[in-house]
């Protein structure tokens, strides 16, 4: 499977977990961008919370509705990509200059997952 579809395949099993009426963390990067364009083609009725401009931009062009950080109850989701990803499953984040955002909607969120290719894995 190319990388690419690693990251598709991952973003589309990611969406799979959101269920109508959660507010759901949109990550950034390529494989979040997966998770951002399944989650919209499943066409729930959600707020996503975005973890960067870019993201953001990429949600309301799908018709995903976004909610400023703080605008909403608990995160109950959120889905991001990964720079790389140790032995215990320490992460480095961050590659896409989006951290601080990213660690804020992290730390409201209930449940994070994260998605990446095989070639994530140091
Ligand atoms: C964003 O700041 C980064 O942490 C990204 O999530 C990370 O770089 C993964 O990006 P790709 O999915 O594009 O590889």
């Amino acid at each position: 499977m190319s990388v690419e579809d690693q990251k598709r395949a991952a973003g589309e099993a990611a969406a799979a977990l959101v269920q109508p009426g959660m507010v759901v963390g949109l990550g950034t990067g390529s494989t979040a961008a997966w998770f951002v364009r399944a989650l919209a083609a499943r066409k729930l009725d959600i707020v996503g919370v975005a973890t960067s401009r870019s993201t953001a931009a990429l949600a309301q062009e799908l018709g995903i509705r976004i909610a400023e950080l703080g605008e909403t109850g608990p995160i109950d989701l959120t889905v991001d990509g990964a720079d790389e990803i140790g032995p215990a499953l320490s992460l480095i984040k961050g590659g896409g200059a989006a951290l601080l955002r990213e660690k804020l909607v992290w730390e409201a969120s209930r449940r994070c997952v994260v998605i990446a290719d095989a070639g994530k894995r140091v």
